[in-house]
């Protein structure tokens, strides 16, 4: 039987349903992790975890819901990796947008992330590894994405500080930050026919001039997660678009 880096691990996956998630679950199942997929969507959850077989499995989930999120991290006997992917993006002008638009996003990517690692860590043993997702607008100039900057700052900065805190018990944290990525289910908040001229419109400003794959970012995941002296890193896959 092939032996993967990760055989006998059990990695707990919000938004492991689709996009970015489900390529990590993918990826970590490939390489022998036993995949627990969380999400709200119990028909999107089933269909993932049959797609990756190898005993994957959903737990629906909304992340927003502290209760929920206490549930799923009950439902396995121990974390080895957690990777927090759960949450959509909120589109538009400051004047335009509710507040409570915003802080429902932070409920669930802010809040979603930090109560995850809240219950996880206790059943994380020395070796243990959390990748948080934040995304490029935390420090790349995004138009029309206020709230959205303001909460991949804050999860980059979470990220760095859980670092230091959870370093004595030798659990690494680390976050991916995302640019551009296609085939994910993220609602960009543009009608469809002005769809492709946005995404061209993003496209453009970024060096490699293309949008980056939820296989990119499964890799940059895995590599965060299995390298054993990597802590407290923020690293951006964006084809650039940090860089400029
Ligand atoms: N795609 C990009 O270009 C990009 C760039 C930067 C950052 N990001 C970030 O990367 C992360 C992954 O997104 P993605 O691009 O892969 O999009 P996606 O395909 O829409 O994946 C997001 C997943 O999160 C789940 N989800 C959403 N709200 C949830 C909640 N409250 N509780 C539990 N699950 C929830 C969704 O499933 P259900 O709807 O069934 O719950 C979905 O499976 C997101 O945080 C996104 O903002 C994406």
């Amino acid at each position: 039987m092939r032996m993967g880096t990760l055989d006998g691990k059990i990695a707990i996956i919000t938004g492991g349903g689709s996009g970015i998630g489900f390529a990590i679950a993918e990826r970590f199942a490939r390489d022998g992790a036993q995949v627990v997929l969380a999400g709200r969507r119990p028909q999107r959850l089933e269909e993932a975890a049959a797609k990756i077989g190898r005993g994957a499995r959903g737990v629906p989930t909304d992340v927003g819901d502290e209760t929920q999120v206490k549930r799923l991290i009950d439902s396995v006997p121990r974390v080895d990796l957690l990777v927090t992917c759960a949450g959509g993006a909120v589109f538009g002008p400051v004047e335009d947008v509710p507040t409570q638009a915003w802080s429902d996003m932070f409920q669930s990517r802010f809040f979603g992330q930090l109560s995850a690692c809240r219950y996880a860590v206790p059943k994380m043993a020395p070796g243990s590894a959390i990748l948080l997702c934040s995304g490029v607008a935390g420090h790349a100039a995004l138009v029309n994405y206020s709230g959205g900057a303001g909460l991949c700052g804050a999860v980059n900065a979470l990220g760095r500080s859980l670092a230091i805190e959870l370093a004595p018990k030798d659990i690494r944290v680390n976050v991916l930050s995302p640019g551009l990525t296609r085939d994910t289910a993220i609602d960009w908040g543009v009608p469809p026919e002005k769809l492709s001229a946005f995404m061209e419109g993003l496209v453009g400003r970024i060096p490699l001039k293309r949008s980056g794959t939820v296989h990119d970012m499964a890799d940059a995941a895995f590599f965060l997660c299995t390298n054993t002296y990597a802590t407290g890193q923020v690293l951006d896959i964006d084809g650039g678009w940090t860089a400029v």
